[in-house]
């Protein structure tokens, strides 16, 4: 299957319908409640008292919300957004440049926050917990530390690797919000917005088949909902009903649970390569010919939820159901070596 549905910029058009689906406020994000609770009454609090919003990282994997809730929490609080990633702040002075720009009560938005270089780390805990940055400025004997004060801003970080982040970072955030994979129900409601504001006719089964598929990912969930708008276009009225959508989703090859090509490439390695396992990422990273670090943030997350795989000490292990959806069986000892 083609990647793009997984990649958020492989195409302009893809960033262009992503803008046009966010959901503008915490009243159309579906899903997610505990977070959106906890989220409204931090913006609610801090309102009330007159002061600004507690830094809140947002982590869990690609496509669940994350930058969409970093907007909406903006916009609630009705601050202004300044957003960057990790990989794009190099150097303190990049840090400094953002953060002399920011006023008393905005949001900056860092992506990818667990990817921020270490000696940048330790210039933002004291710009988190102090508003107060140290920079450093020459080097050798004419080095010296200068201090800029900084308005009290709300630092929003974003990681879909959460692990990845360093307890002291971690540990200056004042909520932490794991995003998790979303229910079908609540996919089949964010497909028919979406199909709304796109303009799609949909049947409610319509709309449940394509939200089963899209490995309980609103992302996932909207570009298969073009890709099912596009056949039914070209092979049908137009009107999206569970049968049509069955077909378009079987022209591309995802499957009834919505495991795509290298989530049954993955499978079948641990199972006919490594024996089932326990089998460390990184060699069936080699063995499917694909980025560990993919591996680890899109595919593995949602075949262990969906008890394919298992995460044990020794490495990963295939579960008796990964057996029967590649057509193989199951051995009599996967219980033993769990
Ligand atoms: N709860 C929701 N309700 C409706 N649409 C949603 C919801 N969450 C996400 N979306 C849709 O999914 C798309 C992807 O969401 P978003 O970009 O916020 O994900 P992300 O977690 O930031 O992903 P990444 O880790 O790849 O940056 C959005 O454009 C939006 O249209
Ligand atoms: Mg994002």
């Amino acid at each position: 299957m083609d990647d793009s549905f997984y990649d958020k910029t492989s195409q302009t058009q893809d960033v262009n319908y992503e803008q046009s689906l966010r959901p503008p406020a915490f009243s159309e994000f579906h899903g997610q409640d505990k977070i959106k609770e906890r989220l409204t009454l931090m913006v609610e609090a801090a309102q009330q008292r007159g002061d600004v919003l507690e830094h809140v990282l947002l982590s869990g994997p690609p496509g669940l919300g994350k930058t969409t809730l970093a907007n909406i929490i903006s916009g609630a609080a009705g601050t202004q957004l300044h957003t960057t990633s990790g990989p794009q702040i190099e150097k303190a002075g990049d840090l400094a440049g953002i953060l002399t720009n920011v006023q008393k009560g905005d949001i900056l938005f860092i992506d990818e926050i667990h990817r921020l270089h270490p000696a940048i780390e330790e210039y933002l805990y004291p710009a988190m917990e102090d508003f107060r940055l140290d920079i450093i400025i020459d080097s050798g004997p004419s080095a010296r530390s200068i201090q800029l004060n900084l308005p009290k801003f709300t630092l929003v970080g974003a990681t879909t690797r959460a692990g990845m982040l360093t307890s002291p970072l971690r540990s200056r955030f004042g909520l932490v919000n794991r995003l998790d994979y979303y229910k079908k129900e609540e996919l089949a409601v964010i497909i028919e917005r979406s199909a709304g504001l796109l303009e799609i006719e949909i049947t409610p089964e319509g709309a449940a088949e394509i939200a089963a598929r899209s490995r309980g990912t609103p992302r996932i969930a909207n570009n298969l909902l073009r890709w099912v708008r596009d056949f039914a276009q070209v092979k049908a009225d137009g009107k999206i009903s569970a049968d049509i959508a069955n077909k378009a989703l079987a022209m591309i090859e995802i499957d009834e649970d919505g495991l795509d090509e290298m989530d049954k490439r993955i499978l079948e390695s641990v199972i006919y390569k490594f024996n089932g396992g326990p089998v460390g990422l990184s060699s069936v990273a080699v063995a499917v010919g694909e980025d560990a670090s993919t591996l680890e943030e899109v595919h593995e997350p949602f075949l262990i939820m969906q008890g394919f795989l298992k995460r044990t000490p020794r490495g990963r292990v295939a579960m008796p159901t990964a057996y029967t959806k590649i057509g193989a069986t199951p051995p009599k000892n996967t219980g033993e070596l769990l």
